[in-house]
């Protein structure tokens, strides 16, 4: 069995952070969504992965190496544009051979791994496997229309009516038999070659899918509001753990669910978890509260911080609101201006949002 991730795309619903940044590699609970998802394939026992790469190949590749730090090999998989996910499946023909593989969208972040999903796609004799999830909004996703005999009759990608409530997520198995379909499928409406198409050809020529329906949480971090879910998520299992040179003053309360990366300082704060603060970060006369993440080299100074991510090297000073929902990209400043005339003052990036 090899794997192959897919971290090509633009990631334009993360921008502006993903103006600068493959949004594969944003960190949830200050772990990188792609590293999150290597972690899943190994830990299921796949250790030789295929990571399909677009424009922001150098940066992926610079992060993540030959793989060797999270035991597995990785080869990169050159896609010039991103054409679809059937089409990076085209274009890895040569790195997948005839064996089977799972396939798993380098921006889904899963409850409890796969490797029960492995077992039995190796246990059974079909074709492929698919995953399932019941969601509130179906016309975001792909979506699959069941049989009453719980079988797949159809698959449907971003229906603006969908037929029902189950969602594609985006991790998916498959034998040598989806070169053929990949190869007969033609592009959709948005001018993609859809894995969704592939996979109703594989059914429609008689070859067996069988639908998994996961019952725990998932979610595909295509947005800012999908980041902080999947971090509150992560951040709910995260065992807790404070490094052994973390600093600690005795002003400041921690509470036992809260992770304190190597190198931070904890000057005169109150930290509820769960909640993680990274290398090298120093947080003084603050309050952090549950579901925060903050990413390493950040500094937060006499201000309030909720259910929020703050990327490495960012610095948020003497704020009077509490700053709540919101995520802060890399080596940004938010602060408190002494000049006058006061008021607010911004330097926002394109697609950047505000709210006062
Ligand atoms: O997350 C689940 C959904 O993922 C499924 O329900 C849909 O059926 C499926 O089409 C896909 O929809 P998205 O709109 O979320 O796909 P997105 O364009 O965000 O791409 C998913 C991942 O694949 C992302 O990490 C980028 C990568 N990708 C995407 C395309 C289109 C590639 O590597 N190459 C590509 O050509």
């Amino acid at each position: 069995m090899k794997g192959l991730i897919l971290s090509g795309g633009k990631g334009t619903r993360l921008y502006p952070l993903t103006y600068t940044r493959a949004k594969q590699l944003i960190p949830v609970a200050n772990k990188p969504v792609l590293v999150r998802v290597i972690e899943a394939i190994r830990d299921a026992g796949v250790d030789e992965i295929g990571m399909v790469v677009g424009h922001t190949a150098p940066e992926i590749q610079a992060a993540l190496g030959d793989g060797s730090r999270w035991d597995v090999s990785l080869s990169y998989i050159p896609q010039h544009s991103p054409d679809g996910l059937a089409h990076a499946v085209k274009i890895s023909r040569n790195f997948l051979a005839n064996d089977p593989f799972v396939m798993f969208l380098g921006d889904n972040v899963i409850e409890g791994g796969i490797s029960q999903l492995i077992r039995d796609f190796a246990d059974n004799d079909w074709n492929s496997q698919i995953v399932l999830k019941e969601v509130e909004n179906a016309s975001a996703y792909g979506v699959a229309q069941l049989r009453p005999d719980g079988s797949i009759e159809r698959l449907i990608e971003k229906p603006a009516a969908p037929p029902s409530n189950l969602a594609l997520v985006g991790i998916y198995m498959f034998d040598h038999h989806v070169f053929d379909a990949v190869d007969a499928i033609r592009p959709s409406a948005r001018g993609e070659y859809e894995i969704t198409d592939a996979i109703q050809w594989l059914i429609d020529h008689g070859h067996s899918v069988y639908p998994h329906i996961h019952r725990g949480w998932w979610i595909d971090t295509g947005k800012p509001t999908d980041m902080l879910e999947a971090n509150s998520h992560v951040l709910e299992e995260t065992v807790p753990c404070v490094a052994a040179d973390a600093e600690i003053d005795a002003r400041s309360t921690v509470d036992s669910r809260v992770t304190v990366q190597a190198g931070a300082r904890i000057v005169n704060s109150i930290l509820r978890g769960p909640t993680v603060i990274g290398q090298g970060t120093l947080i003084e006369n603050s309050y952090i509260g549950p579901f925060t993440s903050i990413y390493h080299s950040c500094q937060i100074r006499n201000c309030e911080i909720e259910r929020s991510i703050i990327l490495e090297n960012s610095s948020v000073i003497d704020i009077d609101r509490t700053l709540r929902d919101s995520l802060i990209g890399r080596n940004a400043s938010v602060k408190r201006s002494a000049v006058k005339p006061s008021g607010i003052k911004m330097n926002l990036g394109d697609h950047s949002t505000l709210w006062v």
